[in-house]
């Protein structure tokens, strides 16, 4: 049945005013920690939409990629390397859109932030890493310690890009425990 209607549904993200959407999902996790609460400098309208996570402080975190966890959160990192979010911009580049700015906000880790992916070679942060959705992560990694990234355990976690547009089947319950480390 998922599969059926996996097929029926619109291929997720090729709509052409799949920006304004993106800007729109931006919005709704934006109401729960406020981007202007984060510090740091202003989110630009092409930048990866913020997750409402906490304990980062966005005026001195860079983002490092997901190579810069994996020696000390193996467990996290080998689940993440297993889930779709590892391949999530070869995706796009098997769509010829590997390089489209509007597809790469939710497709790569800190598009348009500091620190954040900038190119082909940077493989670090060239998918959906751990600091997408957990924030800028090189304060912790300089000081590592609980309350870094921390974030709420239902869909608000989810949606800056799983929106009802490019992910019409999410749902917290079915969608976290292929992913949960
Ligand atoms: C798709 C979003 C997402 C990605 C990608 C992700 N995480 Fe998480 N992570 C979560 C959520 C949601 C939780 C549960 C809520 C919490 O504890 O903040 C969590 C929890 C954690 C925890 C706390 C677990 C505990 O039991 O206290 C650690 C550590 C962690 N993640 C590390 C990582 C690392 C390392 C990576 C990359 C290899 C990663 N995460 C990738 C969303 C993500
Ligand atoms: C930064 C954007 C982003 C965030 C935040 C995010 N995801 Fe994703 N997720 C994606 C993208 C992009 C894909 C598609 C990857 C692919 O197939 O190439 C995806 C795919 C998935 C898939 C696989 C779906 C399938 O049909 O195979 C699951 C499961 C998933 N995400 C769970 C979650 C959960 C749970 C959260 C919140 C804790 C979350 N994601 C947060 C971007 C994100
Ligand atoms: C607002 C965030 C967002 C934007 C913008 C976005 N995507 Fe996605 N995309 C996702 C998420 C989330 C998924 C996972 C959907 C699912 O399986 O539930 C996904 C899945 C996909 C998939 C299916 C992957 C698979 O294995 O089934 C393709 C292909 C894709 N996106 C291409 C694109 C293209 C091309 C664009 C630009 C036109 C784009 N996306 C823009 C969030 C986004
Ligand atoms: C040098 C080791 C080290 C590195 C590198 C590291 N961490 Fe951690 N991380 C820790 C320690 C130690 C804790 C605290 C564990 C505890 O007290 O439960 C932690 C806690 C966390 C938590 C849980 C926060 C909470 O309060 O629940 C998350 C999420 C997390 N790390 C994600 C990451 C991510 C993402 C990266 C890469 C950007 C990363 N870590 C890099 C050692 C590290």
């Amino acid at each position: 049945m998922m599969f059926l209607l996996a097929c029926l549904a619109p291929r997720p993200g090729t709509e052409p005013n799949s920006a304004s959407r993106a800007a729109e999902s931006r919005a709704a996790a934006a109401m729960r920690v406020p981007d202007s609460a984060r510090g740091g400098p202003p989110v630009g309208e092409g930048a990866s939409p913020l997750p409402p996570f906490v304990g980062v402080s966005r005026a001195s975190a860079r983002y490092e990629g997901a190579d810069a966890c994996t020696p000390c959160h193996a467990a996290a990192a080998s689940t993440w390397g297993a889930s779709a979010h590892a391949h999530a911009r070869t995706t796009l580049v098997g769509a010829q859109k590997g390089y489209d700015p509007v597809c790469l906000t939710c497709h790569v880790t800190g598009l348009g932030h500091p620190g954040g992916w900038t190119g082909e070679a940077d493989l670090g942060r060239g998918q959906v890493g751990c600091e997408a959705c957990h924030g800028p992560g090189s304060d912790h990694i300089t000081a590592p310690a609980a309350g870094y990234g921390a974030l709420p355990t239902d869909a608000s976690a989810c949606v800056a890009c799983h929106t009802h547009d490019n992910s019409p089947d999410f749902s917290w319950e079915n969608y976290w425990p292929r992913v949960e480390h």
